[in-house]
């Protein structure tokens, strides 16, 4: 048996094709359109990838989109005052500062960036206000993959409610705001990270498996339960023949992209893994491009709550 695929690229349209006629009308009404500023310091290849595809998904749609690029070798303060001057924008509504930043910027850098970002333009959702917004359960702007996650399961028609739902990963980005929106949609909700002991087993009980670590291939078909829903949040770029060798048998079309292109974006989850699920969410084409349409869902309400929640 081979797993259902949700079709991540299928429901990104639908958001897009709910989006753009309230993106539309905003334009019409305000007299400019809904604004989103994006800053990319440094050139890491995969935010060089993630950044134009918002670009061009923000443009294709409507918004207005501007990128303001800093050198690997900014500093801290040259980065704070791009968010400032955006914070200050009458034509921005959004604001994204990719990440990961340049270790060179220091530990504590994305804290500081994510903090000084104006709530009502925090489009990420990873300013605290929105954080403690989100875990109340009445956010504006929830942080978008996780929201993408939800988007997915329930426009799939994947029972959450009661669930038991597995969150791979503990980070700000995903895995902890994932989960608690899972909780808000009442599944009973686990959360495995590096620490966790028996994570196969643990992952094994889940009617809902989400894997967000950045590990090629680790969620196994020992990780699954028979029928469960998994849904892989992972996106790693590799280059080393090996680890495709690993995962992807000889003549498949995943190898042949390799050996095309030199390199591959892999997910957490092992391709068998599909002939165990109930339905599996898939690298590339799952997640990735509902990321981007919530991103375009935010920047339109955060457009709409400046101009009085009517826009
Ligand atoms: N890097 C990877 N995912 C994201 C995201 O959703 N937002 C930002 N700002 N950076 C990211």
């Amino acid at each position: 048996m081979s797993a259902r695929v949700l079709d991540g690229a299928d429901v990104a349209n639908q958001i897009r094709s709910e989006v753009g006629p309230a993106i539309a009308a905003f334009t019409a009404r305000a007299g400019r359109p809904p604004g989103l500023g994006i800053v990319l310091v440094g050139d890491d290849p995969a935010s060089e990838i993630y950044v134009r595809n918002k670009l061009k998904s923000a443009a294709g749609a409507g918004l207005r989109a501007d990128l303001e690029r800093l050198p690997a070798t900014a500093r801290l303060a040259e980065l704070l005052e791009a968010v400032e001057r955006l914070n200050r924008s009458d034509a921005h509504d959004g604001i994204l500062v990719q990440s990961p930043l340049p270790p060179a910027m220091g530990v504590d850098a994305e804290r500081r960036v994510f903090d000084l970002i104006r709530p009502d333009k925090d489009v990420d959702g990873f300013h605290p206000t929105n954080v403690g917004h989100l875990v109340q359960n009445r956010a504006p702007l929830p942080a978008c993959t996780p929201s993408g996650v939800i988007e997915l399961l329930e426009r799939s028609h994947v029972p959450i409610a009661g669930a038991r739902a597995v969150v791979i990963g503990r980070s700000d980005i995903v895995g902890k705001p994932l989960a608690i929106l899972l909780l808000h949609r009442h599944a009973t909700v686990t959360i495995c990270h590096s620490r966790t002991t028996d994570l196969a087993g643990a992952a094994a009980g889940a009617d809902i498996l989400v894997s967000a670590i950045g590990r090629p291939g680790f969620v196994t078909r020992s990780f699954v339960k028979p029928g469960a829903t998994v849904v892989d949040v992972g996106m790693t770029q590799i280059d080393d023949r090996a680890t495709v060798e690993r995962l992807f048998p000889p003549g498949s079309k995943r190898r042949e992209v390799f050996e095309r292109r030199g390199a591959l974006v892999v997910g957490d989850v092992h391709p068998d893994v599909a002939e165990i699920a109930g339905a599996l969410s898939p690298v590339p084409g799952g997640v990735g491009p509902l990321t981007i349409a919530m991103l375009l869902k935010n920047t339109l309400t955060a457009a709409q709550l400046r101009a009085g929640g009517t826009g």
